[in-house]
């Protein structure tokens, strides 16, 4: 059955079964594979996609559900890395295996989206299905509060957007593909 959808901005239109879920269909048949697999069951939101901009779980999203709606995958976040969300995860070195990251971060993204300055509780909320097995959890929140305020920053142009009290540099040093897992940020790594 051909179904069609945007992905990343782009129109696709895949014949699969209806039933196949999204992940397989963005990993497999369209070879987006910056959205992971962990659990196949909705429970680790490492699958994390935006569909129409809300953070939803690929894996148990049957395709046809999103015929003519915008799916957003880590791919298709930036460029260039360029989102605060993905700026302020390489600032603070959030990723340590990297393999629940790209789910993070669209999860991180999409609460963003909505909620500029969110708390420490509508963080950990919107954060709470999505397991680190790395036990990431306090960069992680340290992270979404960073993005908040990059983002604030970059609304107002030309004002200086100061790093954290470490001193770190590296969003500015890094180049694509330097930090391996910071490749998840970017869905550079299958
Ligand atoms: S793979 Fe989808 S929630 Fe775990
Ligand atoms: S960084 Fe390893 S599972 Fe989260």
């Amino acid at each position: 059955m051909a179904i069609s959808f945007i992905v990343n901005g782009k129109p696709q239109n895949v014949d699969v079964s209806p039933g196949m879920p999204l992940l397989w269909v963005l990993r497999d048949t369209l070879g987006f594979t910056g959205t992971k697999f962990g659990c196949g069951m909705a429970l680790c939101g490492a699958c994390t996609v935006h569909i129409n901009g809300e953070a939803t779980r690929s894996c148990v999203t049957p395709v046809s559900s999103v015929a003519g709606k915008k799916v957003t995958t880590i791919e298709g976040l930036s460029a260039d890395r360029s989102h605060p969300v993905q700026q302020a995860w390489i600032e603070l070195e959030v990723p340590q295996c990297g393999y629940c990251q790209s789910g993070q971060i669209m999860s991180a993204a999409a609460l963003l989206a909505k909620k500029a300055q969110p708390s420490d509780a509508e963080i950990d909320d919107a954060m709470t299905g999505n397991i680190c097995r790395c036990g990431t959890y306090q960069r992680i929140r340290k992270a979404v509060h960073r993005a908040a305020q990059l983002h604030a920053r970059s609304a107002k142009p030309g004002a200086p957007v100061k790093a954290e009290a470490n001193g770190s540099t590296r969003a500015a040093e890094l180049a694509p593909g330097a930090l391996s897992p910071a490749g998840m940020l970017v869905g550079g790594a299958k």
